[in-house]
């Protein structure tokens, strides 16, 4: 029975997974890498290390498993990695998560208007993605930038050293400002607005496509069949979508993982026209999706622990938390520990506990963390119901399916049901499935669903999903008078002020 590897090129490292045609899991191998701050605001990663990581995770992987039939390639999305004529790094890439493009963000958006932005990119200019980080190039370090030849998201160019071909996916894509997402298509008219030229960029292809094939130097280094196609792959939220089946009208995700992610499929472009939430195109063909971000998901419960009961495992304190009453006797967190993206696009913005009193505990408080949590995916969630996306169902991923009130909290809050998948291996497994597709070992996107098994359904409770309404009305309201405030505090907390 034939073989696929998904590789996903992450923040924090690789991981490559190996997938039977039936979906089970045969192998999976990770290697880390170091994320480099320079300054403040920067994030930086040497794509040569992914490289590195890359080769070490197929070579263990392909060691355990025989007839590999597709490769699969996904990744940490919005990253630059910026090569000269003979396709060397000229520079560390920027990450997804640098924020120092304000000025260059400005400028798309002046140069473009912001609605017509939102129109053609589905996104307003936000400081991650990619084309600002091509234009700080142009300002910053204009030496680097007249040697400038191309513009590689991370895992495309894992794809350049794999297979020597130059390709980018539609998902992935979406997140550089520049695809006309609509149309899937580089878009002629961002390019001219911002100067750049399309040369610069890889030819786009659709998820499942085969872009190359593993260059045979490659496949006998890492003990990979000479030949192997590589299919395009997604961005990761995208390609983690594919892995539990979420590839159709009516189904979404919610993934509680260090950060939060909302993402719904769509079956036609469908922008944001406040931009709060992002419109890209999915890994599956033809089709879009919509997702909303809350950057501090899992991390808000991390950093409470960490306060409150160091060393406590999750799973202790979630139970602790299950037996506090709905709503936490009153008491609501806003969970924006590192700024927020998704609804409210503010990095100033901070966290909050609101209602406290003598009474409540450290239950109390676990528990007001864990639904404020939610409260911010609703929040995208309100949003996309907003578009008219339906949702008749939503899969929990991540650490958010690991524990019965998590699951719970979303089927009240969400007042959908929500489904737990059996293997939940995120984004390298899509990636996989996605070889599958491509490469023929499976007949399609349906196909590659039916491998999802799924683990049960819990119900919203009604009572419940109620006092949830009623609460989430209450949270919504405290951000916009708060955000003044918190603007203020962040301003005085950098302006270094002595003790
Ligand atoms: C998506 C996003 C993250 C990165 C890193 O818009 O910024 O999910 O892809 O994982």
């Amino acid at each position: 029975m034939a073989t696929l590897i998904g590789v996903d090129v992450g923040t924090t490292g690789v991981r490559a997974v190996a997938v039977g045609e039936g979906g089970e899991l045969l192998a999976s191998e990770t290697e880390s890498y170091p994320l480099s701050m320079p300054r403040p605001r920067w994030t930086e990663q040497d794509p040569g290390q992914w490289w590195e990581g890359t080769r070490k995770v197929l070579g263990r992987v392909a060691a355990k498993v025989g007839d590999v039939a597709g490769l699969g390639l996904t990744g940490q999305m919005h990253g630059s990695v910026f090569l000269d004529r003979e396709d060397r790094v000229i520079r560390p890439a920027l990450l997804w998560n640098d924020q120092r493009t304000d000025a260059q963000c400005e400028e798309i958006t002046r140069r473009v208007g912001a609605a017509r932005l939102l129109e053609i990119a589905g996104n307003p200019a936000l400081t991650g993605f990619q084309a600002p980080k091509i234009l700080w190039l142009r300002d910053e370090e204009p030496d680097n930038f007249d040697r400038l030849a191309r513009v590689l998201l991370p895992k495309d160019y894992i794809r350049l050293r794999l297979t020597g071909e130059l390709g980018t996916d539609v998902s992935d894509a979406s997140g550089t400002l520049l695809l006309d997402v609509r149309r899937r298509t580089w878009s002629p008219e961002l390019l001219e607005a911002l100067h750049l030229s399309s040369d610069l960029l890889p030819p786009v292809f659709e998820g499942s496509e085969i872009t190359g094939t593993v260059s045979d130097g490659v496949a006998d280094e890492l003990g990979l069949p000479r030949g192997l196609p590589v299919a395009a792959g997604g961005g990761d939220n995208a390609a983690a979508a594919v892995g539990i089946g979420v590839v159709e009208k009516g189904l979404a995700s919610s993934s509680i993982g260090t950060s939060g992610v909302l993402f719904a499929h769509t079956a036609e472009f469908t922008p944001d026209q406040s931009g709060r939430i992002h419109a890209f195109g999915h890994a599956v063909t033809g089709a879009y999706h919509v997702m909303g971000v809350t950057l501090a998901a899992g991390a808000s419960l991390a950093w409470w622990r960490d306060v409150a009961a160091a060393g406590a495992d999750f799973s202790a304190l979630a139970d602790s938390a299950a037996k506090a009453p709905v709503g936490a006797e009153g008491l609501l967190f806003l969970p924006y520990l590192s700024g927020e993206r998704s609804p409210h696009l503010d990095p100033h913005a901070r966290g909050a506990f609101v209602g406290l009193t003598a009474r409540h505990d450290r239950a109390h408080l676990t528990r007001a963390v864990m639904e404020g949590v939610v409260f911010s995916l609703r929040d995208c969630f309100e949003i996309v119901r907003d578009l008219g996306v339906p949702v008749d169902q939503m899969r929990a991923i991540g650490g958010g399916a690991r524990h019965p009130l998590w699951l719970q909290l979303q089927a009240d809050i969400y007042g959908v049901p929500v489904t737990k998948v059996a293997v939940d291996e995120g984004p390298a497994y899509g990636a996989a499935l996605l070889a599958g597709i491509g490469s023929g070992r499976l007949g399609g996107f349906a196909d590659a669903a039916q491998l999802v098994r799924t683990l049960g359904v819990i119900e919203p409770d009604e009572q419940r999903k109620q006092r949830y309404d009623e609460l989430f009305v209450l949270y919504r309201e405290l951000y916009r008078p708060l955000s003044p405030h918190m603007r203020r505090l962040s301003e005085i907390s950098t302006s270094g002020t002595a003790p």
